[in-house]
């Protein structure tokens, strides 16, 4: 047996020296140490028994955590000393024989596999290719489905909307709104008109048209004439992740987003007040006609929806 192919690997101690230094726990006072773990134990067992009879009381939630957070760490702590302080140190090891074949059964084993195999593949290469060939245009394949799943790029349309300089406000079945069709109190869906049955429209152009009063309304400096008669046009698009802000809470003047209860102040600019949104509603600036249409001043000053603008 030459020494390069000797193995040597872990064994159980049974069968070893008692006094090998090894084998000897590497805490100085191991009685001391077999204290403070069965301490541990114990202190972890209470806990336990403690975590079962708060459940069984229905304590709250911090005893409960509290109780069964303590159990494990108290277990875990004397696990941890019995691993590092009692168990023998090691390494441990065990001469074994030889797994490895004589240079004259490799000799011989080569020879068998040159005669009966090496004449029925000999274009290894090739063959090689071929296959790699053949997986890596699987693999392109296999992306196309992938790719045209995520449908046609976005374009310019994340940064803008329909609505511009103009647009007539118009309700879902695509009839303009005039200046007497709601009551104070009353809130609509309006698009820009011609959008209003396109997938296009039903995103981005959505809008909540609220009215609070009856006279013209200011929801932040510089926004003086934005408001007329008391119209107030946000973009319905969450500013959170995007959800149909459709609730309205009249007495309080807020919009409520159904999906994660952001809530956005209708007469201070839609500045969010609860909830996890980021940033307000963009407003969109509104003006009535000499005939009486509402209808926008321009487009909305900022792009609408969540935060994939914050990172633009
Ligand atoms: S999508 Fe509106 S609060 Fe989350």
């Amino acid at each position: 047996m030459s020494d390069e192919h000797e193995l040597r690997t872990p064994v159980s101690l049974s069968g070893l020296a008692a006094n090998d230094p090894h084998l000897q726990p590497s805490a100085r006072n191991p009685q001391l140490v077999e204290r403070v773990i069965s301490v541990c134990f114990v202190l972890g067992a209470l806990c336990f028994a403690g975590f079962g009879a708060c459940y069984w009381i229905n304590a709250q939630a911090w005893k409960l955590g509290a109780t069964m957070g303590g159990g494990f760490f108290f277990v875990g702590v004397g696990l941890v000393a019995w691993g590092k302080y009692l168990m023998p140190r090691g390494p441990f090891v065990e001469d074994r024989h030889t797994l490895a074949n004589s240079d004259a059964d490799r000799e011989a084993f080569a020879a068998v596999i040159v005669e009966r195999g090496g004449g029925v593949v000999q274009r290894r290469k090739m063959l090689g290719g071929l296959l790699g060939g053949g997986l890596g245009i699987f693999g392109v394949v296999a992306l196309l489905p992938l790719l045209r799943s995520l449908g046609p790029l976005p374009k310019t349309t994340l940064d803008t909307t329909d609505w511009k300089k103009g647009s007539y406000v118009v309700d879902q079945s695509g009839r303009r709104v005039m200046e007497g069709d709601l009551a104070v109190g009353s809130i609509s869906t309006v698009f820009p008109e011609g959008t209003q049955n396109t997938d296009r429209g039903q995103a981005v152009d959505q809008t909540v048209l609220i009215r609070v009063s009856n006279e013209g309304f200011t929801t932040m400096k510089g926004r003086e004439s934005w408001a007329p008669k008391g119209y107030v046009a946000y973009s319905k698009v969450c500013t959170h992740l995007g959800c149909p802000v459709g609730l309205y809470e009249q007495q309080l003047q807020l919009l409520v987003c159904p999906c994660h209860q952001s809530m956005f102040n209708v007469t201070n600019g839609a500045v969010p007040q609860f909830g996890p949104a980021p940033r307000p509603l963009p407003q969109l600036p509104l003006y009535i006609d000499s005939s009486g249409y509402l209808r926008s001043q321009s487009g909305y000053h900022e792009p609408v929806g969540p935060g994939f603008w914050e990172r633009s």
